[in-house]
């Protein structure tokens, strides 16, 4: 079985003092009763004084972007052995807001990807069609191509440790959300995709959705057989709505 994975994504949210006052509140929140991976991403500049407020729990440490060279003149990026150096466990690479606004396509996706597997890190991989490319019957086109532009060259024997995230642009910071048969819908067409290059390892690839999670809807999209987890923005930089979420199922008492 995926062990289900939801992981924070601050984007471009809070200070070091606010990071590490949101560790204080999250961790006594978080119950050890749902069987699930945990994964804060803030930014760069919190990343270390985070992994210490986070240091003994079991809540890892995650980076919403990464340069995939080794070291050089590169002003501004960060390098895969930074984010080791910082403690980072997983990388978000491809990101819809990354793509659309800094021009990052699926060939530079997958380098980053793979330097991140080459220092130990997991890389969880955006894909996410627009609303305009949903209303024109092309979502399956544009994710089956992302992922194929963006994995490519990963070796399959690695194929665990890759994370996927659906996340339709639409459905980003906008209140709407896929409903949960929308989402898995797409979850199950890319669990199809992901068998092409890794064979049964497509299996145990977890595929987590974004886009307007909240406590309310976690149960019902993790209710679905391919949606794996979460990538949460706006509600997780609140901690109880990201403890509501991380502890889906248990937050609503519904489990025996
Ligand atoms: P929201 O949860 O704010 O819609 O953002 C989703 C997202 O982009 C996470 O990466």
């Amino acid at each position: 079985m995926r062990r289900p994975i939801v992981a924070a994504n601050w984007k471009m949210h809070k200070t070091v003092a606010e990071a590490e006052d949101f560790a204080s509140a999250f961790l006594p929140k978080v119950t050890d009763a749902v069987d699930v991976d945990v994964a804060v991403a803030p930014p760069f500049t919190a990343l270390v004084a985070l992994g210490r407020a986070l240091g003994g729990s079991r809540i890892a440490l995650a980076a919403q972007n990464v340069n995939p060279e080794a070291q050089g003149a590169f002003t501004g990026e960060i390098s895969p052995d930074m984010l080791v150096d910082a403690g980072c466990a997983y990388g978000i690479v491809g990101h819809s807001e990354r793509r659309a606004l800094y021009g990052e396509t699926d060939e530079f996706v997958a380098r980053k990807a793979l330097a991140l597997l080459g220092r130990d890190i997991r890389p969880i991989v955006c894909v996410g069609e627009t609303l305009e490319q949903r209303e024109s019957k092309r979502t399956f086109a544009v994710i089956g191509s992302q992922l194929e532009g963006s994995l490519a060259g990963l070796p399959a024997g690695r194929a665990g440790e890759i994370v996927i995230a659906y996340e339709p642009v639409w459905a980003i910071g906008t209140g709407r959300t896929a409903t949960p048969d929308m989402a898995q819908e797409v979850h199950a067409f890319i669990r199809g995709a992901l068998r092409e290059p890794f064979g049964a390892a497509a299996e145990t690839i977890r595929i987590q959705y974004g886009g307007s999670v909240k406590p309310d809807n976690i149960d019902a999209l993790m209710a679905q057989p391919d949606i794996d987890g979460a990538l949460v923005g706006g509600a997780s930089l609140d901690p109880d709505a990201f403890a509501g979420i991380v502890n889906f199922g248990a937050a609503t008492g519904s489990e025996s």
